[in-house]
């Protein structure tokens, strides 16, 4: 049980201070249908309506959005139009916070997740955790025939970097388009992976898969959300 004003705030409705008006301008029911306006009133999530609608997804969100090329993962609002603008107007005031696990560059489409469980993040964006993302990449320039080895070796060393970067699966798909899936989530990584192992400039870039996720044929700009426990602390180890 909690405060009605906090859950409320918490969830993107209102701030605490204007729960009070909040609670006079809607209806706001506990199950046995009683309208409450008192915000300090403790409450329990699942059993609140708001103008007879359920709580927005108390217990969290995790989002699978797919990204359009020309948007930013930022919140800044001086950095330009921004993956978060492609949501509910309601969870860009979620406390905690909607953030994307680990971030596409502004002129990379593909999968991106979002979730306001920061231990989630923290998990699928450590590194010691390994998890694959896959990503079709096309270049400027033919692709030599060693460089899958040359990705897989574990040795290959991006511009300013002293550590290598982790083993990566490389699968040719045309002399200047191929798909890299790797496990860590360096700065502009792919770019720079193909910069340093070919001299080659990455044209488009697109993540297909992240983890054990698939974009499949969900539209560009469109999102769903996804059971909380999709990864569960096994699977994600
Ligand atoms: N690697 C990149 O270079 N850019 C991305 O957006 C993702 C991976």
């Amino acid at each position: 049980m909690r405060r009605l004003d906090q859950i409320l705030a918490n969830l993107g409705y209102c701030s605490r201070r204007e729960a009070r008006a909040y609670l006079k301008a809607h209806v706001v029911t506990h199950a046995n249908g009683t309208r409450e306006v008192d915000p300090a009133r403790k409450v329990d999530p699942a059993t609140v309506r708001v103008d007879g609608e359920p709580l927005d997804h108390p217990d969290g969100l995790l989002i699978l959005l797919h990204k359009p090329l020309g948007l930013v993962c930022s919140h800044e609002a001086r950095e330009g139009p921004s993956v978060y603008d492609l949501l509910p107007a309601r969870w860009r005031d979620r406390n905690p916070v909607v953030t994307t696990i680990g971030r596409l560059d502004k002129d990379t489409s593909g999968l991106l997740l979002l979730t306001d469980q920061s231990a989630l993040v923290h998990r699928l964006t450590s590194p010691r955790h390994h998890v694959p993302k896959r990503y079709r990449a096309t270049v400027d320039r033919d692709l030599p025939a060693g460089i899958g080895a040359v990705f897989a070796s574990g040795t290959l060393l991006l511009e300013g970097e002293d550590s290598p970067c982790q083993p990566a699966v490389y699968e040719a798909c045309g002399p200047r388009e191929a798909v890299l899936t790797v496990t860590e989530g360096r700065y502009h990584q792919v770019r720079r992976m193909f910069a340093a192992a070919a001299h080659a400039t990455v044209l488009t870039l697109h993540r297909e898969q992240f983890g054990p996720l698939l974009l499949g044929s969900l539209p560009a700009g469109t999102w769903k959300l996804l059971p909380l426990e999709t990864f569960d602390p096994v699977s994600a180890r």
